[in-house]
C-alpha cells in the first residue's frame, strides 16, 4: 500500500526509481510518480494508473536527468487517483518535494492553519499538507533537519517520508512512524525504500528504520537520528535471499509461483524447529510456569491471517485445553478487550506492518498481556513490538492474495500447539508423536496436491465454474474455517461473490439463496462429521445446487455418491488436514480468476500490505 523509493549516487536516478517502483507494485497502487533533481531544479512526472504509463511518459526514465530523486506508487486514500493527487508533492514555494506512505489523520486542521498562513494547495491529499507544513517550519527555523522534526511532531497518524529540498541539492532526508521504511547502503550511492525488493539489485546492506528514526544522507554517507533527535549509529543487516525469490521464476504469476513454493516454505519453517523428535522454539521465551498461568489465548489478525486464527481456535483448544478467541484486529483494538497477565495474545501478520494489527498489538501490550507475533517480514514493526516473535520462513510474498504465508502461519500454530500442549501435559506422548510426525510429512504431501494431474483437474473445474456469480462454501469444524479462506480467495482475485458458512448454519438462512445450478463447495474432511456434511450437501442438492465436494482419498467412494464433482486430497492427522485442504481452494480461485481474465497478482482495489486503518 503505497511504495517509496529514493536514490542518491552517480547514476541517473530516474531508471533506478522506476525499477524500484516496479518491485513495489505488489503493494497495490493506482498512480505513480517520480521526481529527479538537477541544476534545472525539480522535474516531476506523475501518471494515473499503472507504472507502464509512467515509463512511457518518461521514455523509461531517459527524459529526466539527475542523480538524485524520489519515486512513489500511490494507493488512493485522500482524493481519487489523479495526476494532481499523485506523489511526489511540491510545497507551495516549490522548494520542498516529498513522497509519503501512510495517513496524516489531522491533515484538515493542519491545512486550515496553513491556508491561513497563505500556503496554497493543488491536491486533495494529506501529503501536500506535510510538504507545506515542512515549508512553513523551514521558513521559520532556517534549518531543514529541525524543520522536519517540528513537522513530524505535529503529524498525527502514520508516515514514511522521503524529502528533497532545493536548498540542499546533494542530500535527502527520510523519516518514519508506523509505515515501513528501509535504508540501503551502496558504494558511492545510497537508497531508501518501502521494502527490500526495490533496492536488492543494488545493495544487500539494509537498515530497517525504527519509528521516530530520521536519516539524512548523501551519495557517500548517512547520519541517523533516533526519536529523541540523538545521533545514533546503525549496523546494517545483510539480506541473504536472492532476487529470484522475489521474481516469477518462470511462472506466469507470482501467485502460482507462491502456491508451488508452499512445500519448501513449510519445510523451511518447520524443520529448524524440530530437533530429535521434539519441537524446539528457541525463538520464544514462554516458560512452562508462564504457560500454566494462561487463562485465555487471543489470536488477533486481519484478512487471511485472521482465518489462520480461526483454525487456531480448533487446534489450540484441542491440544492445550485453553479457551482461544480469534478476533479481527480492527475490532479488537476498539473493543476494550479484557486482558491481563494471564492472557496470551498471538498476533499473526505476513507483512508485520498491517495498521490495525500493529495497533491491536500495542493495545495488548499496554493492557499487560504477553504478546507473541507470527510474522514473515524480518525487522517489521510488529516483529519489533511483540514480546516474542516466531518467523514464518516463507520468503518474500509478492502476490496480493496470500498463499504461502497463510500456510506457514498455520504450520507455526501447529508447532506452538505441540510446544504448549507438551509443556502443559495436555497432549499424550502418543498424540504428540502422531501430530509431529504428520507435521514433518506435510511438505511431501503438499507436493502430491500440486501434481500436474491435480492441477489439470482443478483447471478443468475452473473452466466449468468460471461463469458462476454466487458461490457458497460449506464445512464443519476445521473445514468451516478453511471455507472462510477458500471463499475469500475467490472474492479477492476472481471477483466472484461467495459466502462461507458453517454447514450446520445453512438452514438458518443461506439455504434460501440456493437455486438451480448455484455452486456449492462442500469441504468434508473431518472424519467424524463427514456424514453430517453430506446431509447438508443433500439438502442443497435437493434445491438444485451444483456441488463440488472436497474430501480425503479415503472418502473418495462415499463422496462420489453425493456430489457432482469430487476433489480429493491426501489424508493427514485430522488437526493438520486444513494445510492440505486449502491448496486446491487456492488453485481453484487462481484458475477461475485466470479464466475470467482477472489481474491475478494485483487484484483491483486491494493492497498487499494494508498500512492504513
Ligand atoms: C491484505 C492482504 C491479505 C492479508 C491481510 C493481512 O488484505 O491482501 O493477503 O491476509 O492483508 O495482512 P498481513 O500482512 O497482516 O498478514
Amino acid at each position: 500500500m503505497c511504495g517509496i523509493v529514493g536514490y542518491i549516487g552517480a547514476q541517473q536516478a530516474a531508471p533506478i526509481l522506476l525499477d524500484g517502483l516496479s518491485k513495489l507494485e505488489y503493494r497495490g497502487y493506482d498512480s505513480a510518480g517520480i521526481c529527479v533533481y538537477s541544476a534545472k531544479g525539480f522535474q516531476i512526472e506523475k501518471t494515473k494508473g499503472r507504472l507502464a504509463a509512467l515509463r512511457t511518459a518518461t521514455a523509461d526514465g531517459a527524459s529526466m536527468t539527475g542523480t538524485i530523486g524520489i519515486g512513489h506508487t500511490r494507493w488512493a486514500t485522500h482524493g481519487a487517483p489523479s495526476h494532481e493527487n499523485s506523489h511526489p508533492h511540491l510545497s507551495a514555494n516549490g522548494k520542498i518535494c516529498l513522497v509519503h506512505n501512510g495517513i496524516i489523520e489531522n491533515y484538515l486542521i493542519l491545512k486550515e492553519f496553513l491556508l491561513a498562513q497563505g500556503k496554497t494547495f493543488c491536491s486533495e491529499t494529506d501529503t501536500e499538507v506535510a510538504a507545506n507544513l515542512l515549508e512553513y517550519y523551514y521558513e521559520l527555523e532556517g534549518d531543514l533537519l529541525r524543520a522536519v522534526r517540528r513537522t513530524t511532531e505535529k503529524l498525527c497518524g502514520s508516515y514514511a517520508l522521503g524529502i528533497l529540498c532545493a536548498d540542499r541539492p546533494d542530500s535527502m532526508i527520510a523519516v518514519k512512524k508506523d509505515s515501513p521504511l528501509i535504508f540501503g547502503f551502496g558504494e558511492g550511492e545510497n537508497f531508501i525504500a518501502s521494502d527490500v525488493p526495490a533496492i536488492l539489485r543494488y545493495t544487500r546492506k539494509v537498515v530497517y528504520l525504527n519509528d521516530g528514526d530520521m536519516v539524512e544522507f548523501t551519495a557517500n554517507g548517512a547520519t541517523f537520528y533516533n526519536a529523541l533527535g540523538e545521533q545514533v549509529s546503525k549496523t546494517p543487516e545483510h539480506i541473504t535471499w536472492e532476487m529470484s525469490a522475489a521474481e516469477k521464476g518462470g511462472f506466469p504469476h507470482f501467485m502460482l509461483k507462491e502456491i508451488h513454493e508452499q512445500p519448501k516454505a513449510l519445510r523451511d519453517t518447520i524443520s529448524p524447529r524440530v530437533k530429535n523428535g521434539r519441537v524446539v522454539l528457541d525463538d520464544i521465551k514462554l516458560t512452562p510456569e508462564y504457560l500454566r498461568g494462561i487463562r485465555r489465548i487471543y489470536i488477533v489478525a486481519c484478512g487471511s491471517a485472521y482465518y489462520v486464527g480461526c483454525l487456531g481456535k480448533y487446534i489450540l483448544e484441542k491440544t492445550c485445553r485453553i479457551p482461544v478467541e480469534p478476533i479481527l484486529a480492527s475490532e479488537f483494538r476498539y473493543s476494550e478487550p479484557v486482558l491481563g497477565d494471564d492472557s496470551l495474545v498471538i498476533i499473526i501478520s505476513q507483512s508485520g506492518e498491517t495498521a490495525d494489527t500493529l495497533a491491536a498489538l500495542r493495545e495488548a501490550n499496554t493492557l499487560g498481556a504477553r504478546t507473541l507475533a507470527i510474522v514473515n517480514v524480518v525487522g517489521s514493526a510488529i516483529s519489533k513490538a511483540a514480546h516474542d516473535v516466531i518467523y514464518t520462513w516463507a520468503g518474500p510474498e509478492i502476490a496480493v492474495a496470500t498463499t504461502k504465508a497463510y500456510s506457514t502461519q498455520l504450520s507455526v500454530l501447529y508447532l506452538l500447539a505441540l510446544y504448549i500442549g507438551d509443556a502443559l501435559g495436555t497432549l499424550s506422548a502418543e498424540e504428540y508423536n502422531a501430530m509431529l510426525h504428520a507435521l514433518v510429512a506435510l511438505p511431501e504431501q503438499l507436493t502430491q496436491v500440486l501434481s500436474e494431474e491435480n492441477l489439470a483437474h482443478i483447471e478443468a473445474l475452473a473452466q466449468e465454474y468460471k461463469s458462476h456469480h454466487d458461490v457458497f462454501f460449506i464445512g464443519r469444524n476445521l473445514d468451516s474455517a478453511t471455507c472462510l479462506e477458500g471463499s475469500l480467495k475467490l472474492k479477492e482475485i476472481a471477483y466472484v461473490h461467495s459466502e462461507a458458512y458453517a454447514a450446520g448454519e445453512l438452514k438458518h438462512g443461506p439455504i434460501s439463496l440456493i437455486e438451480d445450478d448455484t455452486l456449492v463447495v462442500a469441504v468434508a474432511t473431518v472424519p467424524a462429521l463427514f456424514e453430517k456434511t453430506m446431509s447438508n450437501v443433500k439438502e442443497v442438492k435437493a434445491r438444485g445446487a451444483n456441488v463440488l465436494g472436497l474430501t480425503t482419498v479415503d472418502f473418495a467412494d462415499e463422496i462420489a455418491k453425493t456430489v457432482d464433482r469430487p476433489l480429493l486430497v491426501p489424508r493427514t492427522h485430522p488437526l493438520l488436514q486444513p494445510s492440505l485442504n486449502v491448496v486446491p481452494l487456492q488453485l481453484l480461485s487462481y484458475y477461475v480468476a485466470l479464466a475470467r481474465g482477472c489481474d491475478v497478482d494485483k487484484p483491483r482495489n486491494l493492497a498487499k500490505s494494508v498500512t492504513v486503518e
